[in-house]
């Protein structure tokens, strides 16, 4: 059966755009934690837009699933992550000015550098994935380059507008998925997922953990927000005797 990863860095997107102390990514992770998730993940990212060092080492003090790092492949990050020690780092590829992480990591041609990279991580038992577009030639080259896992990226996929493209895309998905299988890599799924394309891989075997963050960020904000109104108008409703 397939695990629920939740990504929490849209909670400290919210936080960031006051630069205060609410909502607290590290406290949503809990409560994550107690709704089913197994595990965790942030994207540490180099401008720190929404996750900071901080977070990171509280969650790895305090989660009890595992906590799982998105990162650049750069020096910065590896020593951060062999200093933190999560469960997993996946490496996915970063550009200052994306909105969200937009393709998947060029592997092909980099499978010595990545080799190289991912080896002080496999000395310290931390599970290694690589962030990939359902391309062939990518899921050769991470299987070359040593990687436990890819997450292949279904963004092409959930965003698809046209139907029969969103079809072709969920092909290409399924075949990479058996592709990198046969290569003895495991596989996750991330990018775009939420409460309605997520059964469109209902009944697709092999895929070890879908990384979700914006739609159940988003829903939880829906969810939450009647609550919270409700809790303001009974503190407002107090000051009249
Ligand atoms: N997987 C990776 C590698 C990502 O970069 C992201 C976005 O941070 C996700 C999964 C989660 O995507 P979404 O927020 O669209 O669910």
């Amino acid at each position: 059966m397939p695990v629920l990863v939740v990504n929490v860095d849209h909670v400290a997107t919210i936080r960031q755009a006051r630069m205060g102390r609410e909502p607290e990514p590290v406290t949503a992770a809990h409560l994550a934690e107690l709704g089913g998730a197994q595990g965790i993940i942030v994207h540490l990212r180099e401008d720190r837009r929404h996750i900071q060092d901080r977070a990171l080492q509280l969650l790895r003090e305090t989660l009890s699933t595992n906590l799982h790092l998105e990162m650049a492949a750069t020096r910065e990050m590896q020593d951060i992550a062999l200093r933190t020690s999560p469960h997993m780092i996946c490496l996915v590829p970063e550009k200052r000015e994306e909105l969200t992480t937009e393709g998947g990591l060029e592997c092909q041609g980099r499978e010595a550098f990545i080799r190289d990279y991912l080896a002080p991580f496999q000395e310290q038992n931390i599970c290694t994935s690589l962030f990939i577009d359902a391309d062939p030639h990518q899921i050769d080259a991470a299987a070359e380059s040593g990687a436990d896992y890819v997450e292949i990226h279904t963004g092409s996929f959930a965003d698809a507008k046209d139907v029969v493209i969103r079809q072709q895309e969920l092909e290409k998905i399924i075949t990479g998925i058996g592709h990198a299988r046969s290569l003895g890599l495991k596989v996750n799924l991330g990018h775009g997922l939420n409460y309605k394309n997520i059964l469109a891989f209902a009944r697709i075997p092999d895929v070890s953990e879908y990384s979700i963050g914006h739609s159940i960020v988003s829903r939880a904000v829906m969810v939450g927000m009647a609550r919270a109104v409700e809790q303001m108008v009974r503190i407002i409703n107090g000051f009249v005797d």
